[in-house]
Order: structure tokens, then C-alpha cells, then sequence
């Protein structure tokens, strides 16, 4: 047994009658701006067929095997798109580009569609191997996966598939990584992403209080005055979140 002063603290749980051992870091071991240093893309993943079909952003779309080649998805279980993803045993992987709109990461990254069909209006194919949707606006790439497992991680599912069909649909324009979206284009990733960390634990920056700053009430994207040198204010009635195309009348002023 390790001692409360090691880094690990030893817990021992039943589960659905198996016994599980776990070694749970001490919280004050981990510096959560260190997770932002791992590499990821992002994508829309989308399930469904011709009558219903829904997808969402996910950065955690990563090869899991070459031969056969399989990749894995990260999938909040509240995600409209997990219950899809479950009853068609396929999804389709589309490879955002640097300059995908701010309405597309809006539209599939922070609304639910529990609520709206998000495929309406949208550019979608549907797949020669799988049937399932694949979005093309802003994409370079696709993948078409059947389902061949799937892990419970408490909070997510992860969606192993076996790569079934993929293409390429623009040559000229680079992948976007998920460090881009974060420090190019200001984004930040909603609960429901795996790679979620509460504002509260990263380290606070230190700023001039004479500038505010405004939260996007959709994305969470902050615009920061003292970075920006410019007032909220004085930015035009048509201004949208760069993040998620959410108008400026949607912002709310937020402690500095
Ligand atoms: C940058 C970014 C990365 C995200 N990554 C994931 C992810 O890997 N897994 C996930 O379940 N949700 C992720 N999300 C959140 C989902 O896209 C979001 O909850 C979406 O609204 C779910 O849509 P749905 O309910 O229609 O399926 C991400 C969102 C953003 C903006």
C-alpha cells in the first residue's frame, strides 16, 4: 500500500462485481496547462442515414491500428451524435481546414441536435461504404468507419471502427490542430469535449483592470480588451464571435 505522500493514492472498488484497483494522482500533481501541450486535430464525426443524421466536433479522432487501419472516437454520452453513432454502428470522420467558418464550429461544436437538425443547409455526401453522412463544407478529408467496439469510459464512449472508405476532397489547405483553434482563433472547447478543463484550475493571468473582458454565451470564447486593444464596445453591431459566429449581443461582460 503507498503512503498518502506518495503521488498516487491506491483505491480499491467494486463495480459490477469485478474489483478494480486504481491509482488516483494526488489533484496538486497535476498542472492542467500541461494537457494543452498534447497534439490533436479536429473534425466533424456524424452518424445517421438520408433521414436523420447528426454530427459534432470532436478533437479526439486519433489511428488506433495500421493493419487493418482503425480509428478511435471520443464521444460525450450526452451527445446527440452517441446515440446515432450506437444504433448505425458507422460514423464518418470530415478533416476541418485552418479557415473553417466560426458558424461551423457554432453549429456542430456547441448546439445539440437534440434540438435543430444541424445537417440542414449543410454540404453532405452520403457514404459509398456506410451510407452514413459526411460533411464537406470546409473539409479536405473524409473517413467512413464501421463500429467494431465500443468502451465505456464513464462519461464517454469510444468508438473503435475500422476504416471502411476515406478520400481527400481539397489539396491546397492544411489540417487545423486543435492548438490553432485554441491560440489562433481563440476557441475553447465546451463540457461535453474530453479535453474540457474548468477556467478555475488553469493559472490565472494577471490583467490591466482598466480593460474588460466579454464571454461568448455559446463557445465560451472571452474577448479580452487588453489583448485585442480595442473596446468591446467600439466593435461594429454585426461583430460575431471569431469562434462560433454568436452575435455581439450575446456577450456577457465577465470578472477580469
Ligand atoms: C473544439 C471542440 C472539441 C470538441 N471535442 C469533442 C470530443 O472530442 N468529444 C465530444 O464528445 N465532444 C466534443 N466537443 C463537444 C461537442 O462537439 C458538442 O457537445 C456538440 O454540441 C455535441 O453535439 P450533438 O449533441 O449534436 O452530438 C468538442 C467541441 C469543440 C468546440
Amino acid at each position: 500500500m503507498l503512503s498518502i505522500n506518495n503521488a498516487v493514492i491506491l483505491i480499491v472498488c467494486f463495480q459490477k462485481s469485478k474489483l478494480f484497483v486504481t491509482f488516483t494522482p494526488k489533484c496538486d500533481m497535476i498542472n492542467f496547462e500541461a494537457l494543452f501541450r498534447i497534439s490533436y486535430g479536429l473534425y466533424i464525426v456524424c452518424s445517421g442515414d438520408k433521414n436523420r443524421g447528426n454530427g459534432f466536433i470532436s478533437n479526439s479522432v486519433f489511428q488506433v491500428t495500421a493493419e487493418p487501419p482503425k480509428f478511435a472516437v471520443c464521444c460525450n454520452k450526452n451527445n446527440y451524435t452517441a446515440e446515432i453513432i450506437k444504433k448505425c454502428a458507422a460514423f464518418s470522420v470530415s478533416v476541418l481546414h485552418t479557415e473553417a467558418s466560426p458558424g461551423l464550429f457554432g453549429r456542430f461544436g456547441y448546439r445539440s441536435g437534440k434540438d435543430f437538425n444541424k445537417l440542414e443547409g449543410i454540404n453532405v455526401s452520403y457514404g459509398e461504404a456506410t451510407g452514413v453522412p459526411i460533411v464537406l463544407n470546409d473539409s479536405i478529408a473524409f473517413l467512413e468507419c464501421n463500429v467494431i467496439q465500443t468502451v465505456d469510459l464513464g462519461t464517454h464512449l469510444l468508438f473503435i471502427g475500422e476504416l471502411l472508405h476515406s478520400g481527400i476532397m481539397d489539396e491546397t489547405k492544411d489540417p487545423i490542430t486543435y492548438m490553432y483553434y485554441r491560440q489562433k482563433r481563440k476557441g475553447v472547447a465546451p463540457k461535453n469535449a474530453p479535453t474540457y478543463v474548468d477556467k478555475s484550475k488553469l493559472e490565472t493571468k494577471i490583467q490591466a483592470p482598466a480593460f474588460k473582458k466579454y464571454e461568448c454565451t455559446a463557445c465560451g470564447y472571452i474577448y479580452d480588451e487588453a489583448i485585442e486593444s480595442k473596446k468591446f464596445i467600439d466593435l461594429p453591431p454585426d461583430w460575431v464571435c471569431p469562434s462560433c459566429g454568436t452575435a455581439k449581443e450575446d456577450f456577457i461582460e465577465v470578472a477580469n
